[in-house]
């Protein structure tokens, strides 16, 4: 049986997250703001929960249709084959509704139409007009875009980002999800030395880690379609073992996370060791200004601080000045970092090579990208 997949992602980002569900074996549908549509057999669901880096969920889509009026919304979603995917005691309600540009627009009212129509199709085939929805948990999203509305039961639960190891955070931390997409985007590879001068609770760090290890994002939690029938069990046991057959995880890395908060560094530093990465990762307290290194070819890959606070706006120009003259000690690096503060250039005194809108949430923020010489490709050894 083929299954009809959705996975939201941070807008700007969508082509990460499409390479990395191609990546994985999974047929794409297509594109859209902030979302890629796939499909696979019934081991993708678990497959995509257990790999994927970059989403904060995977949607099996129930139905698609238009609709501009809630008769039509009621009537379609009513239609749907709801028991197909939900046994008689599953406690399903409506989580989230979203709507844009489109004449419904509502998300309480877009809710409880909703809901009463899944008790419709349920009655009709169950022949019943009470539902104890004593057992698994079967979370329904909407979302409306431009009057074509997508029905999906949500088969990851908590969301993606929460891979289980940050259990400490500083004051901004950047999200898993994003971490893993912006590492993704640059040409990074695990024999590069990678720095996170700002690393605050150590998400790129750990992020990389994972990425240079093969650990499995998915690998130390549980997911909301693990209750669910229509994806047996061994088939999520089959995901788990193929992720621990996949993990490399004697591969040789060099990556250095600094703060100037010696807190935070010791709750980065929790966080690698909960994550199962701490053997890769040198973290220790230190200010930005006094980034120094003997090897060449490295990454600098950073949220630096952009402004969360009201006194530390004031010394933003200081600051992105003194990274541009660290970072500017550092020959032939490559530089990648995402902020939402909108001078970031200006101070820092030198023109990205690319610089990439992402939104994080609402708030706009801009990735910067500096591109450093490739290395020399060695020679190959005579016999
Ligand atoms: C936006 S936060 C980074 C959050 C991090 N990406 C995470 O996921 O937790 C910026 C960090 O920069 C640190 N910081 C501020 N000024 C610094 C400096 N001069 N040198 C090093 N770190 C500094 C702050 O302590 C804070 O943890």
């Amino acid at each position: 049986m083929n299954y009809d997949l959705v996975s939201p992602c941070h807008f700007g980002l969508e082509a990460v997250l499409k390479r990395e569900i191609a990546d994985i074996g999974l047929d794409i549908v297509r594109v859209e703001d902030g979302r890629v549509y796939y499909t696979g057999d019934e081991s993708a669901v678990a497959r995509a929960n257990m790999f994927l880096r970059t989403t904060e969920r995977v949607l099996l889509v129930v139905g698609e249709f238009e609709a501009r009026t809630y008769d039509e919304l009621f009537e379609n979603t009513k239609a749907l084959n709801w028991s197909d995917l939900m046994p008689e005691d599953a406690n399903f309600y409506v989580t989230k509704a979203a709507s844009i540009k489109s004449k419904l627009f509502s998300p309480s009212d877009i809710q409880r139409i909703i809901g009463k129509a899944v008790v419709e199709s349920m009655k009709r085939r169950y022949k019943k007009e009470y539902f104890s929805k004593s057992g698994a948990d079967y979370p329904i999203r909407v979302t409306i875009n431009k009057d074509r509305v997508t029905i999906s039961i949500d088969t990851s639960g908590e969301s993606l980002h929460k891979r289980g190891y940050r259990k400490l955070t500083a004051k901004a931390p950047i999200t898993e999800t994003l971490a893993a997409a912006i590492i993704m985007l640059t040409p990074w590879k695990s024999d590069r030395i990678l720095v996170d001068p700002f690393c605050g609770s150590g998400t790129f760090p750990i992020e990389a880690a994972l990425i240079g290890a093969g650990i499995a994002p998915g690998r130390n939690r549980s997911f909301a379609g693990q209750q669910h029938d229509y994806v047996p069990s061994k088939t999520w046991k089959d995901a788990l073992e193929e992720a621990i057959s996949l993990e490399k995880r004697d591969v040789e890395m060099s990556i250095q996370g600094y703060d100037i908060d010696g807190e935070i560094i010791k709750a980065a530093r929790q966080n690698a060791k909960l994550a199962g990465v701490e053997q890769y990762i040198h973290f220790q307290q230190r200010d930005m200004r006094e980034l120094s290194s003997t090897k060449q070819y490295g990454f600098v890959i950073t949220n630096p601080p952009y402004g969360e606070r009201l006194e530390e706006k004031a010394a933003l120009p200081y600051l992105y000045k003194a990274m541009g003259e660290a970072f500017a000690k550092l020959p032939n690096w490559s530089y990648f970092f995402i902020t939402s503060y909108e001078e970031a250039e200006k101070y820092f005194g030198r023109k990205a090579d690319k610089n990439r809108k992402i939104y994080n949430g609402m708030i706009k923020t801009y990735l910067y990208e500096f591109y450093g010489p490739k290395p020399p490709r060695r020679a190959p050894v005579a016999d």
